[in-house]
């Protein structure tokens, strides 16, 4: 009987930053000082967490004016599918067309204003849309189609009465939207910069949608995007959890532009040492975060992909979007069991019961006086970096 033989998985490609990120992470492990901390530890005041002008002013200059990525493409797979979600105060909705494209529509009828779908959670289908008031009918990509009784509006123009639409494309197989129905424009590639050419090897477009939780947690937006562009909790916070599969702060990141890249390494780091740069896997080696502003974190685990959107409905709360996306469908029962358990242990018992649980825990003490400011060590200058980015965005 002879012995099986692994190849070893195909690693993903890198962009040249990711490889050069990849190097100083290496030596950062092997005790070459390579990561750029802080001169000194910096602080941000507490009320940036719970301020409703701050909010007021993030959602007008932040959350109102950037691209904003709202899950993957594969969710939407079949021409009239479509999902009905509140992101922002608005209510939108997300159609694949007869051509394929998907719209992001607002989901508010042009005659009286009746919400057209209701639901939050679950894609449905349907061949066109038809307003449950006064049964205008609309096409999926929100042109105007139908009017019962059509003569009680002689002069109405229906080519002005289609549903209003946000700018909205799919890169690199996510969904990007900007949340300002008087804006026609939006160009993620500009916006994401460097990061664009560290999605584009990685053919998100093939990826399927294996499962997407949405609910309300109660913690300011930044709280969670804190959590994730610092390395300095996993072995307290997620100790039960993930925590075993990392080396202890392995880690190298950077900005990029508003953005940030950060590469955490796993316990099979060392392995790496000896291999040539086109082996080094960022998956199986280390975790990569890419903490797109404002809102985006994608986490890349061993085998599979996670998006998290943190929409804010108020200072002290946020619609949560998780997104799993696979390379491909379960392939076997087996396969498809595996990613259930991930989906679990990651969105339940990681994302949900201890980052976002600690979240909430730390708003709850915002308003009590406790701390007029937070401090950022001089190792957590990702967050000095993006509280720095908020804020120069508030004065613009
Ligand atoms: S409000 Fe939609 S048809 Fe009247
Ligand atoms: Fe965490």
């Amino acid at each position: 009987m002879s012995a099986e033989v692994r190849t070893p998985p195909t690693p993903p490609a890198m962009s040249p930053a990711l490889t050069a990120l990849f190097r100083r992470m290496l030596d950062e492990m092997d005790g070459r000082e390579s990561v750029e901390w802080d001169p000194t530890e910096t602080t941000v005041d507490a009320n940036v967490y719970g301020d409703p002008g701050i909010h007021k002013l993030e959602i007008d200059r932040i959350f109102r004016r950037l691209p904003l990525c709202l899950g993957h493409a594969d969710q939407l797979r079949e021409p009239g599918s479509m999902i009905a979600r509140d992101i922002l105060g608005l209510p939108l909705l997300l159609v694949r067309d007869r051509q394929g494209e998907i719209n992001v529509l607002l989901n508010v009828c042009r005659h009286r204003g009746a919400r057209l779908v209701v639901g939050q959670e679950e894609v449905c289908r349907h061949a066109s849309l038809s307003c449950p008031y006064h049964a205008w009918t609309y096409d999926l990509n929100g042109a105007l189609r139908g009017v019962p009784s059509a003569e009680g509006f002689p002069t109405l123009d229906r080519a002005s009465r289609g549903l209003k639409r946000l700018p909205s494309t799919v890169r690199h197989g996510l969904i990007w939207a900007v949340m300002d129905p008087t804006r026609t424009d939006i160009d993620v590639a500009g916006f994401l910069g460097g990061i664009d050419d560290d999605l584009a090897p990685l053919d998100f477009g093939s990826h399927k949608l294996f499962r997407q939780r949405a609910c309300k947690r109660a913690t300011n937006w930044k709280l969670m995007m804190d959590a994730f562009q610092e390395v300095y909790h996993i072995k307290r916070l997620h100790a039960r959890t993930i925590a075993p599969f990392f080396l202890d702060a392995r880690t190298a990141g950077e900005g990029e532009g508003l953005h940030t890249r950060i590469l955490v390494g796993r316990d099979r780091l060392p392995e790496a040492r000896n291999l040539p740069p086109e082996a080094w896997d960022m998956r199986r080696h280390a975790t990569l975060t890419h903490a797109i502003f404002p809102n985006s974190l994608i986490i890349y685990h061993p085998d599979f992909t996670s998006h998290m959107g943190m929409f804010p409905t108020s200072p002290g709360e946020i619609q949560f979007v998780h997104t799993m996306f696979t390379p491909h469908e379960a392939r076997s029962e087996k396969e498809r069991a595996h990613w259930e358990r991930s989906f679990e242990m990651i969105d339940g018992g990681v994302f949900h019961a201890e980052d976002l649980f600690i979240s909430e825990q730390i708003q709850l003490g915002v308003e009590s006086g406790a701390n007029d400011t937070f401090v950022f060590g001089r190792f957590e200058q990702h967050l000095r970096r993006f509280h720095e980015n908020v804020r120069t965005m508030l004065r613009e």
